[in-house]
């Protein structure tokens, strides 16, 4: 239950605090500003339960703009729905703490790949399991990831083509999706492909909280650096790591003074969402091989390796990938963000 009394103590003690200099406020503040700070304060989201039978698995197909929800439990009914087609490509995409099927990151991924049409789009709505402390949702990872990982099992078994598949996920959704990729590797079902978006970093480096997402986890697995150190993770932790404007806060477009866990403070966070459905859409992000940004800038690094951030990557590359993006959409600058 929320603590009403709480949020709105917090809540006038921000404005106060926000409107104090009206003529230069230090912190912007929008009417979305506090929702992720009210959604830790919320056990679980409306009409959910923490129960890990109330994991959903919304597919959406790539010609209507609605989905159909499917309790993990009863997954395989997806295989008789006519718009999904198990000998496509499928991604699964995993959103992040305190995040619901209905944000814009959830929102802008789909979009994305209905607009590059070549993929079943699974949606993991975990989101009954992702509110409240973050310390207690991110210790309880794993009971998630196998249920998680019997139900995709149960769709591997009735045709779905485990070659095709590519797990998408961002800040906790990356360890959660980690973890059901080495289950399923556990059973014989080696996941070709994990993208991590900025994944967690608090609790996970070093390891306290739950196992990180890795290398192992999946035949390959590549990363998306936004808010390095700060809400992300702060080392490499794929086959191949992408830092974007070096990888750390404050990214281009991201306003410099923000309170704590406000929507303007997750905005180098969210960027790598952002970044990764530009690319969906097919907007081309390279990236230059080098030791770190500081030489990339320095042009240090002018004829290495070139990796391209997105689905169509070639996944026999290995290493550090750097490049700059523009500050608002389209973020991408093709080759003019590694020159
Ligand atoms: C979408 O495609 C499926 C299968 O191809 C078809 O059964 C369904 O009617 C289509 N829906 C719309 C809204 O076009
Ligand atoms: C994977 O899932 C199975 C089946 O539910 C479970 O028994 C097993 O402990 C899990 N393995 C790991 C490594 O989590």
């Amino acid at each position: 239950m929320v603590d009403t009394r709480n949020i709105v103590l917090f809540t006038c003690f921000v404005l106060i605090l926000g409107c104090k200099g009206q003529r230069d406020p230090s912190f912007p503040i929008s009417k979305s500003s506090f929702r992720p700070i009210l959604r830790t304060a919320i056990s679980v989201p409306k009409g959910r339960s923490v129960s890990l039978d109330d994991i959903i698995i919304r597919h959406f197909s790539s010609n209507s703009s609605d989905s159909t929800a499917y309790r993990i439990k009863a997954i395989t009914r997806l295989l008789s729905d006519p718009s999904f087609d198990p000998r496509r490509p499928t991604v699964l995409y995993a959103h992040g703490y305190i995040e619901l099927t209905e944000d814009d990151s959830v929102l802008t991924i789909v979009k994305a790949y209905r607009q590059n049409g070549r993929y079943n789009i699974l949606i993991l709505d975990w989101s009954n399991l992702a509110f409240g402390s973050y310390v207690l949702v991110a210790l309880d990872l794993k009971p998630a990831a196998v249920e998680i990982s019997n139900a995709l099992v149960k769709l591997l078994k009735e045709g779905l083509n485990v070659k095709g598949l590519h797990f998408v996920g961002h800040s906790l959704g990356v360890h959660l999706l980690g973890a059901v990729a080495r289950n399923l590797s556990t059973r014989g079902y080696v996941v070709p492909r994990l993208t991590g978006l900025d994944a967690a970093y608090p609790g996970f480096y070093p390891p306290i909280l739950s196992t990180p997402a890795s290398p192992s986890d999946a035949s390959f697995v590549d990363m998306v650096h936004t808010d390095g150190g700060g809400y992300g993770a702060p080392q490499s932790c794929g086959h191949v790591d992408f830092w974007p404007n070096g990888g750390t806060a404050k990214q281009p477009g991201c306003l410099p003074a923000t309170l704590l866990l406000t929507s303007e403070d997750l905005c180098s966070h969210w960027w790598s969402w952002e970044f990764w459905s530009e690319a969906v859409a097919g907007e081309q992000f390279l990236g230059r091989k080098c030791q770190s940004y500081d030489s990339f800038l320095r042009g240090q690094c002018t004829n290495t390796q070139l990796a391209t951030l997105g689905p169509s990557i070639d996944v026999r590359l290995r290493g550090n990938f750097y490049l700059r993006t523009a500050a608002q959409r389209p973020y991408s600058l093709g080759v003019r963000g590694i020159d």
